[in-house]
């Protein structure tokens, strides 16, 4: 018996497990996996179904029959040069800057490719001074949780959020002039901030960064600090046809052109393909500490094994992700398969979009969004007012949800999380708290979970739900 069938057989040891997981957003994955309901919907997970279903099944995985020899033995643990120039063809197009294969470097996930950046620039050289334990890194907040898994766990680092304004017109917008001013709040006689994080587009807001507000941000960072910036692009594919503030790259910037060495950019599959399962990430950077630590060293004085060797992007990978790279799509064009799905998905995006944007206002259920942002795969739910709030009596009571463990949230936001995932309502959201967000009562819902029916079913009862509350 697998463990997996040892989990459904025996619904204690599942629950048992459950309550031991650290993190909230993998324990409803869990939950919903293996303990919910039918009915229940998970909104909560950073998912996108939506690619898979449209066509990347039929015309991708179908075709898939058997793993060839070649692909069961040991193989470059970056990833061979044959895929590394197919994925720096799919960022060339993508993120709008040349990219060369020989900059790019494969993972096992874009956590691992950030831990593997952190490791890199604690070793030899990385331009500037090398990193030490406790040197802080700069996040505007809320941030994907993520990141204290990838800096802090293992490299030893650690995270401090920027907390954005979550009150009045620029509400939940980054300037530069709080990261600076977050940069002179952290710095002391004898540290300063080393790495500064942006997620572009933003995890869990959803907007671009306009490319005035980068030029800016990078200019300041790489000439008045020695920090570096980790621009996480791994939603870059997932932009609204609505959007007006388009995406730019780090990598698309003339600050980074006139100063490419403490740049670094990441990317993988896990969401805007929909493939979170296989675990692929990619860090591209011209450093040469980078790709010291992602290839590497034989140099005498300090031989080095590759990083990824410890978390590869496998064979298994390696042939997939091939296979996927150099599908052709149908018809007489001599596009590429992945060409076409990342346009198809941008129309489905935001077809979803559209439909759950109509669903929360016909709900009453207020979301930070301004008009021509982008959203890529997520609403970020205003739900403050409900804090405190109970249910009035038509609302039937439960014996209430099922305990996902302790998770250090604000009391009056783990009560509305729990009241929506409880029977009849069944819907998990993700609370900001786990995103470090500021104030309590904010929640990610993720879009691209489900089919957009079923999404808007769920808003429907949600927006039921919170209107029972007095
Ligand atoms: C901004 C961001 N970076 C990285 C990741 C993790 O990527 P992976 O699953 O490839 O490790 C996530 C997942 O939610 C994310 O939102």
């Amino acid at each position: 018996m697998t463990n997996h069938d040892a989990m459904l057989a025996s619904p204690e040891a599942a629950a048992d497990l459950l309550g031991r997981l650290p993190d909230l957003e993998q324990a409803l994955a869990f939950y919903h996996r293996h303990l919910a309901s039918r009915t229940a919907i998970d909104l909560s997970v950073a998912e996108n179904i939506l690619v898979f279903e449209h066509s990347m099944q039929k015309k991708v995985f179908e075709d898939i029959k058997l793993i060839p020899e070649t692909s069961i033995k040991y193989s470059a643990s970056a990833g061979t040069p044959k895929l590394r120039e197919q994925v720096a063809d799919l960022l060339t197009l993508a993120l709008g800057a040349t990219v060369e294969g020989d900059d790019v470097f494969g993972v096992a996930g874009v956590s691992s490719a950030l831990e593997c950046v952190a490791f890199a620039l604690k070793g030899r050289d990385p331009v500037g001074p090398p990193l030490k334990d406790g040197d802080l890194v700069l996040l505007p907040a809320p941030y994907w949780q993520g990141f204290n898994w990838s800096f802090e766990e293992r490299p030893k680092l650690k995270c401090v959020p920027v907390n954005l304004p979550t009150t009045g017109p620029d509400r939940y917008r980054l300037t530069l002039a709080q990261i600076k001013q977050a940069y002179r709040d952290q710095t002391t006689p004898d540290r300063a901030p080393r790495l500064l994080v942006l997620t572009n587009p933003h995890n869990p807001l959803g907007v671009n960064y306009s490319r005035a507000l980068l030029e800016e941000i990078y200019t300041w960072v790489l000439n008045e600090t020695d920090m570096h910036i980790i621009s996480d692009e791994i939603y870059c594919h997932s932009q609204l046809d609505s959007s007006t503030t388009k995406f730019t790259s780090a990598l698309a910037l003339d600050a980074y052109r006139e100063q490419p060495d403490r740049v670094h950019v990441v990317w993988g599959f896990a969401k805007d393909f929909g493939l979170s399962g296989f675990r692929t990430g990619f860090v591209v950077s011209q450093n040469t500490a980078v790709r010291r630590a992602m290839l590497g060293s034989d140099d005498p004085s300090e031989a080095t094994h590759p990083l990824p060797w410890f978390t590869p992007f496998d064979s298994l990978k390696t042939y997939v992700i091939g296979e996927l790279l150099s599908a052709p799509a149908d018809g007489p064009t001599s596009e590429l398969y992945t060409t076409y799905a990342m346009r198809e998905y941008s129309k489905l995006l935001s077809a979803s979009f559209r439909t759950v944007r109509a669903a929360l206002d016909a709900a009453g259920i207020e979301y930070v969004h301004h008009e021509g942002d982008n959203a890529a795969q997520f609403f970020w739910l205003d739900l403050t007012k409900y804090l405190g709030k109970r249910p009035d009596h038509s609302h039937e009571e439960d014996a209430g949800p099922m305990s996902l463990g302790a998770h250090g949230l604000d009391p009056d936001e783990e009560r509305l999380f729990d009241y929506l995932r409880a029977k009849p309502t069944e819907v998990s959201l993700l609370p900001g708290g786990v995103m470090h967000n500021s104030v309590p009562g904010y929640f990610r819902l993720c879009y691209t979970a489900r089919q957009p029916e079923e999404v808007r079913a769920a808003v429907q009862r949600v927006g039921k739900a919170l209107g029972q509350l007095k």
